[in-house]
């Protein structure tokens, strides 16, 4: 049975490096008494060296894996602020959240998205994509949303290269502390045979079914099982409660016990 994707997104958090080790600690405990889950902590930005040196040693197998919450699509050069595919390759990362809805609020546009999706598959980097609707309507108009946002930001590269591609759903309205509520299982059943509909038509009928797809938004230890059984997805991308080691470990037990 392939390993169940947990992607925790730690967002701006915590605001201590002592914090981020201490987190980090449990989820790396919590991932290793679970069978068959992978997780991938995305931190800060600043405190992915101190995590690495602590949590990543030895060989790849086996180690602690780590991915950043953006990058931008250059490798090096006159870009204050930013973060290149080539320095978090670099230290041994192996995945970047890309797209994500506060990253989009902020100003980020499917082109540019399109452009770091580019830079970092093409460095080797497994790119964890994001996509999702405001809010739904009747008319179906948000499956439009959603289309639109796979066709403009997946770019045209190699087949290998995009085999490092992996999309999230996470509609708008279950995610954060505002949420409505999490998704049910059946929606997230329907959009992941929507989204693999719409990947078909861009990549081709293999690569679409190959493709994993994660749900993301409100994922706690009660819905984590169901939105993997009933909702057909390959993982999850969990944002708040990964902050929470205790809670979190529960998440992965849970994934992790599913036959
Ligand atoms: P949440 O966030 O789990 O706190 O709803 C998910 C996300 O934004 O990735």
């Amino acid at each position: 049975m392939p390993k169940k994707l947990i992607v925790a997104n730690w967002k701006m958090n915590p605001e201590t490096l002592a914090g981020a080790l201490s987190i980090a600690k449990g989820s790396r405990e919590a991932e290793k008494a679970a069978k068959n889950v992978s997780l991938v902590m995305c931190p800060p930005a600043l405190f992915v060296g101190d995590l690495l040196r602590e949590f990543a040693k030895g060989p790849k197998k086996g180690r602690a894996s780590f991915g950043l919450q953006n990058l931008f699509w250059e490798k090096s050069g006159s870009y204050t602020g930013e973060v290149s595919p080539a320095m978090a390759k670099s230290l041994g990362l192996d995945y970047v959240i890309l797209g994500h809805s506060e990253r989009r609020a902020l100003g980020e546009t499917d082109e540019l998205i399109e452009k770091k999706v580019a830079a970092a598959l093409k460095s080797g980097i497994t790119v964890v994509l994001c996509v999702g609707e405001k809010e739904r309507d009747e008319h179906g108009e948000y499956l439009h949303v959603i289309e639109e946002q796979l066709k403009k930001t997946i770019p045209v590269l190699p087949k290998p290269k995009l085999g490092s591609l992996v999309i999230a759903y996470e509609p708008l309205w279950a995610i954060g502390a505002g949420a409505r509520s999490a998704a049910t299982p059946e929606e997230v059943f329907s959009i992941t045979i929507f989204i693999r509909k719409v990947l078909t038509g861009i990549l081709g009928k293999d690569a679409a079914m190959k493709m994993e797809i994660l749900y993301g938004g409100s994922v706690d230890a009660a819905n984590a099982v169901p939105m993997i059984v009933q909702g057909g997805v390959q993982g999850l991308l969990v944002g708040r409660v990964s902050l929470n080691a205790k809670a979190f470990g529960e998440i992965l037990k849970t994934v992790g016990s599913i036959k």
